[in-house]
């Protein structure tokens, strides 16, 4: 029979999480698992300006027809100014709307291997684990630069780069546009146009994966390395989501931008998307994405879409400098940014740290430190020192 030749499959290790946490009757259980927003109460929120926006489009929203596989324009529009910048040349960047981030990282897979089958990617190590199975899934070649020591939670630039020396021109180098998911670790300003001037020397193709802009340093301070590339480089694809800076998760809202600097490229590319989307998914999922549009077309929802996203940025700031100085061990990540931290623990003692104080991280150590309050970091702290 034909199922009987398809093998078992593990389930996702951090999504496995979700159900192991929900399903752990401790009431002082910490959630650091998957990456999702928490506030100083332990509640993943909906935003203000989302509600109001869901309100606005219940009572205005005509029809719900087919926008087509490129999903709401004015939403990849509406965006194009906060991730390339309000003065960029927004006439050279094609894009189009996606279910998330990671349906625009399929999508960019998916264009790639169109472009060259078997194409090589470039991925940092340690990367966000949905990453090497996304790439594969269009039967690209993987190939990988080292990123970052766990253990002395450093940056390995030179590796990175000469790694990257051994690149070939139409190879894509895959870079975190900010709050590097697992480790919190980002390039400085002058690492990023080193390795942009490199890219562009080589002929590399930068894909940016900018799934946390705003929750770094702010909405263009988190951009600003994708800027450097974008300068240096003639061609870059951006791998965009709003779900976390928006809060959107389970609403799946993103966007796949490529940004050719021939007219005539673009469009080629653009065609190529919009062809590739239909027999995926046909068109993308459009509510979360309307919701954005409808904040963004606004300039009072817009204005406390920001507010919140800066509280949101503060508190987690503030979490960390709250763990840094609690514990020497966690002293680094007062200089780490976004949700996560690669904490030098083994899957041993993240194992104890589960069952005897429930408190939930992935295996390979990543802490989503946006799940601990100034409240909680003691008990965190409390339960580390157990051990480390
Ligand atoms: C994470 O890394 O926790 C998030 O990006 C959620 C996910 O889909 O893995």
């Amino acid at each position: 029979m034909l199922f009987d030749g398809l093998k078992p499959q593990a389930p996702d290790a951090l999504l496995a999480l979700i159900g192991m946490f929900a399903a752990d009757p401790r009431a002082d259980k910490i959630d650091l698992g998957v990456g999702v927003y928490r506030d100083e109460t332990g509640v993943t929120p909906v935003f203000r300006a989302v509600k109001a926006a869901e309100r606005t489009l219940v009572e205005t929203q005509a029809s719900k027809s087919y926008l087509g596989p490129e999903g709401d324009i004015r939403f990849t529009d509406l965006l194009k100014p906060i991730v390339f910048g309000a003065g960029f040349d927004h006439q050279s960047v094609v894009g189009v709307q996606t279910p998330g981030g990671t349906g625009a990282l399929r999508l960019a897979a998916e264009l790639i291997a169109a472009a060259k089958p078997g194409g090589k990617v470039w991925l940092g190590t340690p990367t966000w684990p949905n990453h090497p199975p996304t790439f594969a899934a269009a039967h690209l070649t993987l190939a990988t630069y080292r990123y970052f020591d766990q253990a002395s939670q450093t940056i390995l630039f030179d590796e990175m780069l000469a790694a990257l020396k051994g690149a070939e021109a139409g190879d894509v180098v895959l870079l975190h546009g900010c709050c590097h998911n697992p480790t919190g670790a980002n390039l400085t300003a002058g690492q990023w146009r080193e390795v942009a001037a490199l890219a562009a020397g080589r002929g590399l193709i930068p894909l940016v994966d900018l799934a946390y802009q705003g929750l770094g340093d702010g909405l263009d301070e988190d951009a600003a390395g994708l800027r450097a590339v974008l300068e240096a480089c003639e061609d870059v694809i951006v791998a965009f989501s709003c779900d976390k800076n928006f809060g959107l998760y389970r609403d799946r809202v993103g966007a796949l931008y490529v940004r050719a600097k021939q007219a005539a490229r673009a469009e080629l590319v653009l065609s190529n998307m919009l062809a590739l989307a239909r027999p995926n998914w046909s068109m993308p999922p459009d509510h979360g994405a309307a919701v954005v549009r409808t904040i963004l077309d606004d300039a009072a929802l817009a204005a406390d879409w920001r507010d919140e996203l800066t509280s949101m940025r503060l508190r987690i700031a503030q979490v960390r400098q709250a763990l840094a100085a609690g514990h020497p061990f966690l002293a680094p990540l007062a200089h780490q940014q976004g949700m996560f931290s690669l904490l030098p623990l083994s899957p041993e003692q993240v194992g104890t740290l589960r069952k005897d104080h429930a408190v939930y991280m992935a295996g390979s150590g990543r802490a989503n430190l946006a799940g601990l309050t100034l409240k909680t970091v003691p008990q965190f702290i409390a339960a580390l020192k157990t051990v480390v």
